[in-house]
């Protein structure tokens, strides 16, 4: 058989090889098949140069380039570390008075105060802040126990009915089970605590029952919730009268809080976050509620 001829049914040449009538056609591996594997052949040996490559032992190939990964990222964090410690030294020595009126202060305290937030808090107060049924809004500058930063930063501290010797402790009554009230007065002072929110008595609540209310929250409740039911920030007694509920404003949450009484719980953070932090928490929150109104 001759070099170079064609195959009939393929249209291939065939190399000249043949056997017992068999001829092999010549179909060449493609151009761009060899181009891509010389050209990473040759990108393999160039790497190898210029690259950290070859373990030899306890040391390796350096590469003509000298980069190394492992102590460029070692160099980027000590640089971040020295950052960080250079602002933390910042929060830590300025007021409170000092790093709101300050924009660079504020700033780090925004971007940390949110990762903070996510990770501690929002789980019960709620991604936005705005609390939900049995914890409450802290956008919504009706503060328990005050809403200075000082007073946040030591909340944050101690905790409220928490696990802290120095514990705030927040006790509203069971006033129902504990029988110091009847059912009728119950009733009673739940259409007198709805009026004061400017809400109705209820559909089991006469009109009468308002003013009834009235003398049983002023021989129970004005200790705590004070004469004018505006609350007691002394011992976390809510303001009754505006427009912010921690357990619900229909008459069965009220209800129940006055008959089964309400200790919410706040774990202390003395031990679980730092002081810094609790000090950009702190601020944090009040940023929230100070961008709400
Ligand atoms: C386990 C749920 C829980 C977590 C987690 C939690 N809180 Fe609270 N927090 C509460 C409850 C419940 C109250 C209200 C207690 C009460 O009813 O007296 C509260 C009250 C507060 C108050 C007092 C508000 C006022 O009006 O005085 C602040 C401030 C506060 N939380 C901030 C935070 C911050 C900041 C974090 C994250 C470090 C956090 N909380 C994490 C449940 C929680
Ligand atoms: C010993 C002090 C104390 C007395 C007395 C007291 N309260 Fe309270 N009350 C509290 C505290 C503290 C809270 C907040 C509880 C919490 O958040 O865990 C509260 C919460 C409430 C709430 C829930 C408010 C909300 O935002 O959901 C209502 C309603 C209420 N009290 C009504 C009354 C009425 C009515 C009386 C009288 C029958 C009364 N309280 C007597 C301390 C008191």
């Amino acid at each position: 058989m001759e070099i170079g001829e064609r195959d009939p049914v393929t249209g291939h040449l065939t190399t000249g090889h043949e056997w017992n009538g068999i001829k092999e056609l010549y179909t060449p591996v493609p151009h761009v098949v060899i181009f891509f594997l010389v050209t990473t052949v040759l990108f393999a040996v160039v790497y190898w140069v210029l690259m950290p490559a070859w373990p030899l032992g306890t040391t390796y190939t350096k590469g003509l380039l000298r980069i190394d990964q492992k102590t460029s990222v070692e160099r980027q964090i000590e640089e971040a570390a020295a950052e960080r410690s250079a602002w933390t030294r910042k929060i830590d020595e300025m007021d409170f008075a000092a790093i709101q009126s300050d924009p660079a202060a504020m700033t780090i305290v925004q971007e940390s105060g949110r990762t903070l937030f996510g990770d501690n808090c929002a789980a019960c107060h709620g991604t936005t802040a705005q609390g939900g049924p049995g914890f409450p809004n802290l956008t919504a500058k009706a503060w328990l126990w005050g809403g200075d930063p000082e007073t946040i930063a030591e909340t944050l501290r101690v905790g409220i009915n928490s696990a802290n010797e120095e514990t705030r402790v927040s006790q509203m009554l069971a006033f129902g089970r504990d029988g110091t009230l009847d059912r009728k007065q119950i009733t009673d002072v739940v259409a007198y605590v709805r009026s004061l929110g400017g809400l109705s008595g209820g559909v089991q609540a006469p009109p009468e029952s308002t003013a009834a209310g009235r003398e049983v929250f002023a021989a129970n409740c004005v200790a705590c919730h004070g004469d004018d039911a505006k609350g007691n920030r002394d011992l976390g007694a809510p303001d009754l009268t505006d427009a912010t509920w921690i357990y619900g404003d229909d008459v069965q949450s009220i209800q129940t809080t006055i008959y089964a009484g309400r200790q919410g719980h706040m774990p202390h953070w003395e031990q679980r976050l730092s002081a810094t932090e609790r000090k950009i928490l702190a601020l944090y929150v009040l940023s929230l509620s100070e961008a709400g109104k």
